[in-house]
């Protein structure tokens, strides 16, 4: 079979290492992909939001299943379109996607079906808006309603700095002025990752990653810095608890709605004194939580992916390895404010251990010599027996790699050497 990815990141060249070893595949394509990407699939430069140029480029090489990486080709109703072309897609519909495109709309799924998540109140008018923070008080937890690439969230511990956050949502900058304003939650992160065909779901793994910048989870928010599976938090009763009490009735929402979920559903959840609730949804697999995962999976990726699409979950099972994975992310100096792009890495055509991966983010080829290309831009991952090990051999990687331009934290995975 022929597979076309879609996608630029770590993620998806950790999906592209996985992928590419299944029996089931002939041929990988991946647009735009990245250098790393390009040794395991042929890269082809595509427009993805023409969704008539994508088809026609399936058509034409033959590829009878599409795996979309990212979030906004998903929330575009690339998966649609691509059905409608009689083109198997492994992510969302456009419909089902709203459930990381508009926090809104998975927040009134939510009080619909009991499902545990802050309270909450939906505004598309700012004197409203005050008047429920005036009622609330500080702490509390400012969201614009669409996509924000992870920057439309203010946790606000005072009222003024709640205010800012309101200003800045009404004056347009994440597009159309709307928010959820919400109860500020108090307790451990988590993330859980599961496959939906629509009606029945298979957990696959946790995880856990470090969103802000600096060691001791501290400065601005990132992307992500490093991420670890399993969440040694998540035990088997709450991983019951969250797909019985969140997981499930979104999923039963969702098909009850005429628009089954189709594909990977990765919920980010508060482990809070009451059980987990859920902060929120992402329609897709994370980055860099994905490194880890593919990292620990010992079946066939593109078997999982085509159980999901073809509504067969119910007959298949997943096996990880035991071991931990870790993966540090090696940033451009300056990340996540401005930096420099075109910086020259040396080391990666180095032997590594089996057990360790470099994956490619944001990287580019410029005159035959491998630079840096964007903010995030490799992801050192390894196994290990324990979380100590894993971090170990990561960072004995990430002191291999000659790029002075670059910069890494040095805890990743700190939570889960302590427990
Ligand atoms: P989100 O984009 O919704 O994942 O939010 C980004 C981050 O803000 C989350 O990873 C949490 O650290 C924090 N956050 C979001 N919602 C809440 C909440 N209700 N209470 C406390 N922290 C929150
Ligand atoms: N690592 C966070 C995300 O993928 O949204």
């Amino acid at each position: 079979m022929n597979v076309l990815l879609i996608g630029s990141g770590g993620r998806e060249h950790a999906l592209a290492w996985a992928i590419s070893a299944s029996p089931l595949l002939t041929r990988l394509y991946c647009t735009p992909g990245n250098p790393g990407i390009g040794e395991v699939a042929e890269l082809v430069a595509l427009d993805v939001t023409n969704h008539a140029a994508v088809i026609a480029f399936c058509q034409t090489q033959n590829i009878k299943f599409v795996v979309v990486g990212p979030e906004a080709p998903l929330v575009a109703g690339l998966v649609d379109d691509l059905k409608r072309a009689g083109i198997k897609a492994f992510g969302p519909s456009k419909f089902a996607a709203q459930l990381e495109g508009s926090k809104g709309f998975t927040k009134d799924i939510c009080a619909k079906y009991n499902i545990p998540t802050a309270a909450y109140g939906r505004f598309k008018d700012l004197e409203k808006a005050h008047a429920y923070l005036t009622q609330h008080g500080a702490p509390i937890v400012i969201k614009a309603d669409g996509l924000a690439a992870g920057k439309g969230v203010t946790v606000a511990m005072t009222l003024p700095e709640a205010k800012a956050a309101l200003a800045e949502i009404f004056s347009g900058r994440f597009g159309e002025a709307e928010c959820v304003i919400e109860e500020f939650l108090e307790g451990e992160e988590a993330s859980f990752f599961l496959l939906s065909d629509g009606v029945h779901t298979l957990p696959l793994a946790t995880a856990q990653d470090h969103k802000r910048v600096g060691d001791g989870d501290t400065g601005p928010n990132t992307g992500g810095m490093g991420a670890y599976s399993p969440a040694p938090c998540m035990t088997d009763a709450l991983c019951a608890e969250a797909l019985e009490k969140i997981v499930t009735p979104t999923v039963r929402a969702l098909a009850g709605m005429g628009h089954p979920y189709v594909g990977v559903l990765y919920a980010g959840l508060i482990l809070t004194k009451d059980g987990p609730k859920l902060i929120e949804y992402n329609a897709r697999f994370g980055d860099p939580e994905t490194q880890v995962l593919m990292l620990r999976l010992r079946d066939d990726i593109l078997t999982l992916m085509l159980a999901t699409v073809d509504g067969t979950l119910d007959k298949i099972s997943v096996r990880w390895r035991d071991d931990f994975a870790l993966t540090v992310v090696m940033a451009a100096k300056g990340y996540p404010n401005d930096y420099v792009k075109g910086t020259e890495i040396k080391g990666l055509d180095q032997d590594f251990s089996e057990d360790l991966q470099v994956f490619h983010a944001g990287t580019a080829m410029s005159n035959g010599k491998l630079v840096a290309n964007g903010g995030r831009v490799l992801n050192v991952s390894a196994l290990g027996k324990t979380a100590a090990e894993a971090q170990q051999k990561a960072y004995a990687a990430v002191d291999k790699i000659n790029w002075p331009e670059g910069f890494c934290r040095r805890d990743i995975g700190w939570r889960a050497i302590k427990a």
